[in-house]
């Protein structure tokens, strides 16, 4: 059995708790795409766990855990990570990371950083250097984990080949300076290949071997749908393909048959960084979501944007993914609100005509004038947090996810309703 799970609209729609929850069903967990950007958080217990890069699969000490070559991987941060949860769970043995993925270096994380700094409009990104990552990758310009083990002379060229343009653009274009010599990288990537070289591997084979043999494989999406390279809202995006087709590209599976592919929705809307955002609440209502929900960025601490849930983007987000069906989160963070609204369709001018979409426009300036055309629903006065079945679930609120289901011609499978692991009703 081979699942895809990710967010259906801007990231941060609770995956990684998802992802703790099905992991148990699951011998393998593989990271396809992105980087350190990502910031998840799961609750076990009394003890919270926070991962950028590594799979949260690792909490289960069965489950085989891959970082595959599609992920732009910052050493230095994953090292911090594997200590953080040293103690906590094992690695040697379950902890694979391909030799394909893309190393993140010093001078990518400086350029994000002068890139944002002198933008008149800034992306707002985790300026976890994924951008200038990714952008090396596709110039050619890249160093893979399995680079590391070239000779010193090879390495060095390699580096230097992609540092002296970064040097330039940064002192000259951008009029900073340059914090580290290729030397001093070279010096830290050797540290490095010394605690990471028992995992990286060539991880397609390892899941190639664990799809023909049958094994349950889980590929675990980042960020979200709208910030997919190609269908989010660009330029205001991630620099990586979000969608759940890439998992094959990012962990080198060919095209098999994926038996579910879980949209995972958040029961309103948030967004990190700058970018269109119809349904944005910049009012008390946006700030109540903001605090019940607890909307500050894993990886940033950024406040969050929130806004109401968009029926538009999230049939879009469905229909890229070929999403099967959904994982409600967040739910209990609507209790106690006495109405609740979904944007059903978009108004726009276009010329002297206001036209009606139910599509989201492709243009971020089309969609930033896109005014929603609501529904209200009635909120719920009694509790969602901790209930355990659907018929236990307040009368509204069971109205709300049928709503939901009725916009999305998708099945509402399973509603999260608290932070705990075991906070989740199954349908
Ligand atoms: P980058 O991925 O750091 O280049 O940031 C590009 C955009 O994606 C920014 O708007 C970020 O806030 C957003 N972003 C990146 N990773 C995440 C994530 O894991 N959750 C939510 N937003 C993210």
């Amino acid at each position: 059995m081979i699942y895809v799970v990710l967010g259906t609209q801007w990231g941060d729609e609770g995956k990684a708790k998802v992802i703790d929850y099905f992991s148990h069903q699951f011998d393998y967990v593989v990271r396809f795409q992105g980087g350190a950007n990502a910031g998840h958080t799961v609750h076990v217990g009394e003890k919270k766990f926070v991962f950028h890069l590594i799979p949260s699969g690792i909490l289960h000490e069965n489950v085989q855990v891959v970082i595959g070559n599609g992920v732009v991987l910052d050493p230095g941060c994953l090292l911090d990570e594997m200590d953080a949860l040293a103690g906590e769970v094992s690695f040697d043995g379950r902890f694979w990371i391909s030799n394909r993925a893309q190393l993140v270096l010093p001078y990518h994380k400086w350029l994000d950083a002068a890139k944002e700094k002198k933008a008149k409009n800034p992306i707002g990104t985790t300026l976890r250097g994924i951008g200038p990552a990714y952008a090396d990758k596709v110039e050619r310009l890249g160093i893979k984990t399995g680079d590391l083990f070239l000779s010193e002379a090879e390495l060095t060229s390699r580096l230097e080949k992609s540092y002296e343009i970064k040097a330039f653009l940064l002192k000259n274009y951008y009029g900073m300076d340059v914090p580290m010599t290729v030397q001093q990288i070279l010096g830290e990537l050797l540290r490095y290949r010394e605690r990471l070289a028992p995992y990286i591997t060539d991880t397609e084979r390892l899941i190639q071997t664990a799809a023909q043999q049958r094994r349950n494989i889980l590929f675990e999406g980042a960020q979200g749908t709208l910030l997919d390279v190609d269908f989010g809202t660009y330029p205001f995006v991630t620099s990586s393909n979000t969608v759940a087709p890439y998992a094959l590209v990012g962990s080198g599976l060919g095209l098999v048959d994926v038996a579910n592919v879980v949209g995972i929705t958040k029961a309103y809307c948030t967004r990190v960084g700058e970018g269109p955002f119809p349904t944005e609440l910049t009012d008390a209502m946006g700030e109540l979501l903001r605090k019940q929900g607890g909307e500050y960025g894993s990886t940033t601490g950024r406040p969050r944007r929130c806004g109401w849930f968009d029926a538009v983007i999230t049939r879009y987000a469905l229909g890229v993914n070929g999403v099967s069906e959904i994982f409600l989160t967040k739910l209990d963070v609507l209790d106690g609100i006495e109405e609740i609204k979904v944007a059903v369709a978009y108004e726009i001018e276009r010329g002297s005509k206001k036209e009606r979409l139910d599509y989201p426009p492709q243009s971020w300036e089309e969609l930033s004038r896109c005014q929603p055309v609501y529904v209200t629903l009635p909120g719920w006065k009694g509790k969602t947090a901790g209930v355990k079945r659907y018929y236990q679930l307040p009368t509204e609120a069971q109205h709300y996810i049928e709503f939901l289901e009725m916009q999305l011609g998708r099945k509402i499978s399973y509603i999260s309703v608290g932070q705990d692991r075991s906070d989740v009703i199954e349908r």
